[in-house]
């Protein structure tokens, strides 16, 4: 654990899937279960897909999705554990890639090399998940030891699944 007689900080990712909207139900689960959490959006995902200030009361941190400033302190501590919810097809794939474009994408390569544990729930559609390069880049991550669920299921979102897939060593 990051900090010593906190809490442990889970880095909460959010990509651009409609889904997105649900988010505080996971925000909610993960604080309930002892996590303090920061939330990582990409640009996109900032273009109303949630909703970023009832997430920053909720969480009482700033949503980030643009790197900060040289001169700036770092505004989060360093993530005990990082959940992407939910992953759009577009992330994931940049992230198996290395092409670190967004504050999203790049703490989650960054996460990678440091072995951060990550859990990630995609909500990707049956014919975006056939491409080839989607394919590979989940053959890619999970070689590394990226854990991915399924998010999307008949009810709706299992964004819990994401904190069970952190529970497990
Ligand atoms: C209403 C709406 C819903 C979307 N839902 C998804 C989705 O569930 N999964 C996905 O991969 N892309 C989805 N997209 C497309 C992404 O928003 C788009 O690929 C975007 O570039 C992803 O950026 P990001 O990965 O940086 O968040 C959706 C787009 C719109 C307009």
């Amino acid at each position: 654990m990051t900090e010593l007689a906190g809490k442990p900080f889970l880095y909460v990712v959010v990509c651009a899937a409609g889904v997105a909207s649900g988010v505080g139900t996971l925000i909610a689960e993960a604080q309930e279960r002892g996590w303090e959490v920061g939330v990582i959006a990409t640009p996109a995902a900032m273009n109303g897909y949630f909703d970023a200030p009832g997430t920053e009361s909720r969480t009482g941190r700033p949503v980030r999705s643009a790197w900060r400033s040289p001169a700036d302190p770092r505004p989060f501590p360093p993530p005990d554990a990082v959940v992407v919810a939910p992953a759009t097809f577009n992330t994931v794939n940049k992230w198996a890639a290395g092409i670190a474009d967004t504050l999203a994408v790049g703490t989650l390569c960054e996460a990678l090399g440091l072995g951060v544990p990550i859990a990630v729930l995609p909500s990707v559609g049956e014919a975006l998940a056939a491409h080839p390069a989607y394919q590979e880049s989940l053959t890619r991550l999970r070689g590394l030891g990226v854990r991915f669920g399924e998010g999307r299921v008949p009810e709706g979102f299992a964004w819990t699944r994401a904190l069970e897939l952190l529970d497990r060593p």
